[in-house]
Protein backbone atom coordinates (compact mmCIF):
# COMPACT_ATOMS: atom_id res chain seq x y z
CA UNK A 1 0.00 0.00 0.00
CA UNK A 2 2.69 2.51 0.45
CA UNK A 3 2.35 3.42 -3.30
CA UNK A 4 -0.38 5.01 -2.12
CA UNK A 5 0.29 6.45 0.88
CA UNK A 6 3.36 7.78 -0.10
CA UNK A 7 1.13 9.52 -3.53
CA UNK A 8 1.28 12.54 -1.13
CA UNK A 9 4.17 13.37 1.11
CA UNK A 10 3.86 16.14 3.94
CA UNK A 11 5.16 17.16 6.95
CA UNK A 12 2.52 19.70 7.66
CA UNK A 13 -0.18 17.73 9.05
CA UNK A 14 -0.75 14.36 10.73
CA UNK A 15 -4.13 12.68 11.15
CA UNK A 16 -6.39 10.15 12.10
CA UNK A 17 -9.58 9.93 13.18
CA UNK A 18 -9.58 12.36 16.59
CA UNK A 19 -6.30 13.26 16.20
CA UNK A 20 -5.04 15.94 13.79
CA UNK A 21 -1.49 17.44 14.33
CA UNK A 22 -0.23 20.47 12.49
CA UNK A 23 3.50 20.40 12.13
CA UNK A 24 3.29 18.21 15.35
CA UNK A 25 1.12 20.22 17.25
CA UNK A 26 -2.10 18.59 18.54
CA UNK A 27 -4.83 20.82 16.97
CA UNK A 28 -6.31 21.93 20.50
CA UNK A 29 -3.07 22.93 22.08
CA UNK A 30 -2.95 25.67 19.05
CA UNK A 31 -6.79 26.54 18.85
CA UNK A 32 -7.20 29.41 21.77
CA UNK A 33 -3.65 29.76 22.19
CA UNK A 34 -1.97 30.91 19.07
CA UNK A 35 -3.04 33.90 16.83
CA UNK A 36 -3.94 33.95 13.36
CA UNK A 37 -0.65 35.65 11.43
CA UNK A 38 1.35 33.02 14.16
CA UNK A 39 -0.58 30.01 12.43
CA UNK A 40 0.49 31.25 9.06
CA UNK A 41 3.68 31.28 9.88
CA UNK A 42 3.54 27.78 11.42
CA UNK A 43 1.87 26.34 9.10
CA UNK A 44 3.66 27.84 5.97
CA UNK A 45 7.24 27.49 7.67
CA UNK A 46 7.20 24.68 10.28
CA UNK A 47 8.75 26.49 13.39
CA UNK A 48 7.28 29.43 15.57
CA UNK A 49 8.45 32.82 15.31
CA UNK A 50 10.01 34.77 18.57
CA UNK A 51 7.01 37.21 19.70
CA UNK A 52 9.40 40.06 18.05
CA UNK A 53 9.76 38.20 14.54
CA UNK A 54 5.64 38.27 15.08
CA UNK A 55 4.93 41.52 15.63
CA UNK A 56 6.84 42.37 12.76
CA UNK A 57 4.92 39.67 10.71
CA UNK A 58 1.70 40.93 11.78
CA UNK A 59 2.45 44.78 10.74
CA UNK A 60 3.59 43.28 6.88
CA UNK A 61 0.07 41.33 7.03
CA UNK A 62 -1.81 44.24 8.46
CA UNK A 63 -0.75 47.06 6.45
CA UNK A 64 -1.42 45.46 2.67
CA UNK A 65 -5.32 44.44 3.46
CA UNK A 66 -7.05 46.95 1.37
CA UNK A 67 -6.21 49.81 -1.22
CA UNK A 68 -10.02 50.46 -2.07
CA UNK A 69 -12.07 50.19 -5.36
CA UNK A 70 -9.98 51.53 -7.73
CA UNK A 71 -7.41 48.22 -6.72
CA UNK A 72 -8.64 46.37 -10.20
CA UNK A 73 -8.80 42.94 -7.74
CA UNK A 74 -11.31 45.47 -5.08
CA UNK A 75 -13.24 46.46 -8.27
CA UNK A 76 -13.25 42.73 -9.70
CA UNK A 77 -14.66 41.46 -6.54
CA UNK A 78 -17.41 43.97 -6.13
CA UNK A 79 -18.37 43.51 -9.70
CA UNK A 80 -18.21 39.54 -9.48
CA UNK A 81 -20.81 39.83 -6.26
CA UNK A 82 -23.07 42.09 -8.89
CA UNK A 83 -22.95 39.63 -11.16
CA UNK A 84 -24.72 37.29 -9.00
CA UNK A 85 -21.69 34.91 -7.53
CA UNK A 86 -21.17 34.04 -4.42
CA UNK A 87 -18.30 34.95 -2.27
CA UNK A 88 -16.21 32.56 -2.26
CA UNK A 89 -16.44 33.41 -6.04
CA UNK A 90 -15.88 37.14 -5.75
CA UNK A 91 -12.88 36.34 -3.71
CA UNK A 92 -10.94 33.68 -6.57
CA UNK A 93 -11.87 36.62 -8.87
CA UNK A 94 -10.25 39.25 -7.09
CA UNK A 95 -7.04 36.68 -6.15
CA UNK A 96 -6.64 35.77 -9.42
CA UNK A 97 -6.40 39.70 -10.56
CA UNK A 98 -2.97 39.89 -8.38
CA UNK A 99 0.03 38.74 -11.09
CA UNK A 100 3.03 40.83 -12.02
CA UNK A 101 1.60 43.81 -12.08
CA UNK A 102 -1.28 44.06 -9.43
CA UNK A 103 0.16 42.53 -6.23
CA UNK A 104 3.38 40.96 -8.11
CA UNK A 105 5.76 44.08 -6.79
CA UNK A 106 7.03 42.48 -3.40
CA UNK A 107 8.00 39.17 -4.53
CA UNK A 108 9.96 40.81 -7.29
CA UNK A 109 11.67 43.05 -4.39
CA UNK A 110 12.48 39.97 -2.36
CA UNK A 111 14.26 39.19 -5.21
CA UNK A 112 15.96 42.44 -6.12
CA UNK A 113 16.90 42.32 -2.42
CA UNK A 114 18.48 39.04 -2.32
CA UNK A 115 20.14 39.95 -6.56
CA UNK A 116 21.48 42.90 -4.52
CA UNK A 117 23.23 40.62 -1.18
CA UNK A 118 24.53 38.29 -3.83
CA UNK A 119 25.79 41.07 -6.04
CA UNK A 120 29.71 40.57 -6.35
CA UNK A 121 29.96 44.73 -7.05
CA UNK A 122 28.56 48.05 -5.66
CA UNK A 123 25.35 48.99 -5.30
CA UNK A 124 24.91 50.93 -8.78
CA UNK A 125 26.69 48.08 -10.93
CA UNK A 126 24.05 46.25 -9.01
CA UNK A 127 20.84 47.95 -10.36
CA UNK A 128 22.39 48.26 -13.54
CA UNK A 129 22.17 44.26 -14.38
CA UNK A 130 18.90 44.33 -12.78
CA UNK A 131 17.36 46.73 -14.89
CA UNK A 132 19.08 45.24 -18.11
CA UNK A 133 17.66 42.15 -16.98
CA UNK A 134 13.83 43.24 -15.90
CA UNK A 135 13.69 46.91 -17.14
CA UNK A 136 14.01 50.10 -15.80
CA UNK A 137 10.92 50.14 -13.26
CA UNK A 138 12.28 49.30 -9.82
CA UNK A 139 9.93 47.22 -7.87
CA UNK A 140 9.12 48.13 -4.23
CA UNK A 141 9.11 51.93 -5.23
CA UNK A 142 7.09 54.50 -6.46
CA UNK A 143 3.54 55.38 -6.28
CA UNK A 144 0.73 56.47 -8.31
CA UNK A 145 -1.46 57.24 -6.11
CA UNK A 146 0.52 57.83 -2.88
CA UNK A 147 3.02 61.27 -3.44
CA UNK A 148 5.25 62.09 -2.12
CA UNK A 149 5.10 59.04 0.42
CA UNK A 150 3.29 56.37 0.56
CA UNK A 151 1.92 56.06 4.57
CA UNK A 152 2.20 52.63 5.04
CA UNK A 153 5.79 52.41 4.29
CA UNK A 154 7.58 54.66 6.48
CA UNK A 155 5.85 52.99 9.69
CA UNK A 156 6.75 49.51 8.74
CA UNK A 157 10.41 50.53 8.15
CA UNK A 158 10.00 51.82 11.86
CA UNK A 159 8.68 48.72 12.69
CA UNK A 160 11.40 46.97 11.29
CA UNK A 161 13.87 49.01 12.99
CA UNK A 162 12.61 48.33 15.94
CA UNK A 163 12.92 44.71 15.67
CA UNK A 164 15.89 45.22 14.79
CA UNK A 165 16.93 46.34 18.22
CA UNK A 166 14.81 43.72 19.51
CA UNK A 167 17.41 41.35 17.67
CA UNK A 168 14.74 39.39 15.64
CA UNK A 169 16.04 40.37 12.24
CA UNK A 170 19.72 41.71 11.08
CA UNK A 171 18.20 44.88 8.94
CA UNK A 172 20.50 44.16 6.27
CA UNK A 173 17.70 44.20 3.94
CA UNK A 174 16.61 47.16 4.97
CA UNK A 175 19.79 48.82 4.70
CA UNK A 176 20.02 47.58 0.97
CA UNK A 177 16.16 49.42 0.09
CA UNK A 178 17.28 52.30 2.08
CA UNK A 179 20.37 52.55 -0.32
CA UNK A 180 18.17 51.56 -3.22
CA UNK A 181 15.86 54.65 -2.63
CA UNK A 182 19.04 56.84 -2.00
CA UNK A 183 20.65 55.77 -5.27
CA UNK A 184 17.26 55.84 -7.11
CA UNK A 185 16.64 59.66 -6.08
CA UNK A 186 20.02 60.38 -7.25
CA UNK A 187 19.62 58.77 -10.67
CA UNK A 188 16.10 60.68 -11.42
CA UNK A 189 16.91 63.59 -9.39
CA UNK A 190 13.79 63.51 -7.53
CA UNK A 191 12.56 61.13 -4.48
CA UNK A 192 10.88 57.67 -5.68
CA UNK A 193 10.12 56.79 -1.87
CA UNK A 194 9.49 53.08 -1.15
CA UNK A 195 5.95 51.55 -1.31
CA UNK A 196 3.93 49.27 0.86
CA UNK A 197 5.39 46.51 -1.67
CA UNK A 198 8.75 47.22 -1.19
CA UNK A 199 8.46 47.40 2.49
CA UNK A 200 6.88 44.60 3.25
CA UNK A 201 9.54 42.97 1.01
CA UNK A 202 11.72 44.20 3.23
CA UNK A 203 10.19 42.82 6.23
CA UNK A 204 9.21 39.33 4.16
CA UNK A 205 13.54 39.15 3.37
CA UNK A 206 14.13 40.14 6.49
CA UNK A 207 12.25 37.76 8.39
CA UNK A 208 13.50 35.08 6.04
CA UNK A 209 10.60 34.27 3.28
CA UNK A 210 11.60 32.97 -0.22
CA UNK A 211 10.23 36.01 -2.71
CA UNK A 212 7.58 33.83 -3.63
CA UNK A 213 6.01 33.51 -0.60
CA UNK A 214 5.92 37.61 -0.18
CA UNK A 215 2.97 37.24 -3.20
CA UNK A 216 1.66 34.35 -0.81
CA UNK A 217 1.32 36.18 1.93
CA UNK A 218 -0.12 39.26 0.16
CA UNK A 219 -2.98 37.14 -1.47
CA UNK A 220 -3.50 36.46 2.54
CA UNK A 221 -3.62 39.99 3.64
CA UNK A 222 -5.27 41.46 0.81
CA UNK A 223 -8.11 38.71 0.73
CA UNK A 224 -9.06 40.23 4.14
CA UNK A 225 -9.81 43.46 2.23
CA UNK A 226 -11.35 41.46 -0.94
CA UNK A 227 -14.11 39.81 1.50
CA UNK A 228 -14.70 43.06 3.35
CA UNK A 229 -15.87 44.44 -0.14
CA UNK A 230 -17.40 41.45 -1.18
CA UNK A 231 -19.82 41.32 2.14
CA UNK A 232 -20.41 45.38 1.51
CA UNK A 233 -21.45 44.97 -2.26
CA UNK A 234 -23.74 41.87 -0.63
CA UNK A 235 -25.31 44.05 1.55
CA UNK A 236 -25.68 46.96 -0.83
CA UNK A 237 -26.89 45.14 -3.60
CA UNK A 238 -26.55 46.08 -7.25
CA UNK A 239 -26.94 43.82 -10.84
CA UNK A 240 -24.51 43.74 -13.12
CA UNK A 241 -22.20 46.52 -12.14
CA UNK A 242 -19.21 47.39 -15.10
CA UNK A 243 -15.94 49.65 -14.24
CA UNK A 244 -17.98 52.69 -15.18
CA UNK A 245 -21.43 53.94 -14.89
CA UNK A 246 -23.49 53.50 -18.10
CA UNK A 247 -23.68 56.80 -19.06
CA UNK A 248 -19.74 56.32 -19.64
CA UNK A 249 -18.22 54.51 -22.39
CA UNK A 250 -15.05 53.06 -24.04
CA UNK A 251 -13.38 55.17 -26.69
CA UNK A 252 -14.18 53.57 -30.08
CA UNK A 253 -11.23 53.41 -31.82
CA UNK A 254 -12.52 52.74 -36.10
CA UNK A 255 -9.78 51.09 -37.75
C1 LIG B 1 3.68 52.71 -9.07
C2 LIG B 1 4.21 53.33 -10.36
C3 LIG B 1 3.49 52.72 -11.55
C4 LIG B 1 4.00 54.83 -10.37
O1 LIG B 1 4.54 55.31 -11.53
P1 LIG B 1 4.36 56.84 -11.96
O2 LIG B 1 2.96 57.28 -11.64
O3 LIG B 1 4.84 56.96 -13.36
O4 LIG B 1 5.32 57.58 -10.97
P2 LIG B 1 5.87 59.06 -11.13
O5 LIG B 1 4.99 59.88 -12.01
O6 LIG B 1 6.11 59.55 -9.75
O7 LIG B 1 7.26 58.81 -11.86
C5 LIG B 1 8.21 59.83 -11.97
C6 LIG B 1 9.38 59.28 -12.71
O8 LIG B 1 9.98 58.27 -11.91
C7 LIG B 1 10.02 57.04 -12.62
N1 LIG B 1 9.71 55.96 -11.70
C8 LIG B 1 8.60 55.81 -10.95
N2 LIG B 1 8.69 54.69 -10.24
C9 LIG B 1 9.90 54.15 -10.55
C10 LIG B 1 10.54 52.99 -10.11
N3 LIG B 1 9.97 52.16 -9.23
N4 LIG B 1 11.76 52.71 -10.62
C11 LIG B 1 12.34 53.55 -11.50
N5 LIG B 1 11.76 54.66 -11.96
C12 LIG B 1 10.54 54.96 -11.47
C13 LIG B 1 8.93 57.17 -13.68
O9 LIG B 1 9.20 56.31 -14.78
C14 LIG B 1 9.05 58.61 -14.04
O10 LIG B 1 10.16 58.78 -14.88
P3 LIG B 1 10.06 59.67 -16.22
O11 LIG B 1 9.64 61.02 -15.72
O12 LIG B 1 11.44 59.61 -16.75
O13 LIG B 1 9.04 59.00 -17.06
C15 LIG B 1 5.70 53.06 -10.44
O14 LIG B 1 6.33 53.75 -9.40
C16 LIG B 1 6.05 51.60 -10.39
O15 LIG B 1 5.78 50.86 -11.33
N6 LIG B 1 6.69 51.15 -9.28
C17 LIG B 1 7.22 49.83 -9.19
C18 LIG B 1 6.15 48.79 -9.02
C19 LIG B 1 5.60 48.78 -7.63
O16 LIG B 1 6.32 48.83 -6.66
N7 LIG B 1 4.27 48.71 -7.55
C20 LIG B 1 3.59 48.68 -6.31
C21 LIG B 1 2.93 49.98 -5.99
S1 LIG B 1 2.24 49.91 -4.35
Amino acid sequence: MSDVSDWWQTSIIDMEPGRIELRGQPIQDLIGNVGFAEMIWLMVRGDRPTPDQLSLFEAALVSAVDHGPQAPSIAAARMAVTCGLSLNNAMASAVNMLGDVHGGAGEQAVELCHHIQGFDGDLGQALDVWIADNGKIIPGFGHRFHKPVDPRAPRLMEMVQEAMQAGACTGEFSQIAQHVEAELANRKQEPIPMNVDGATAVIYAELGFAPPLARGLFCISRSVGILAHSWEQVQQGGRNKGPTPPKYRWTFTKD
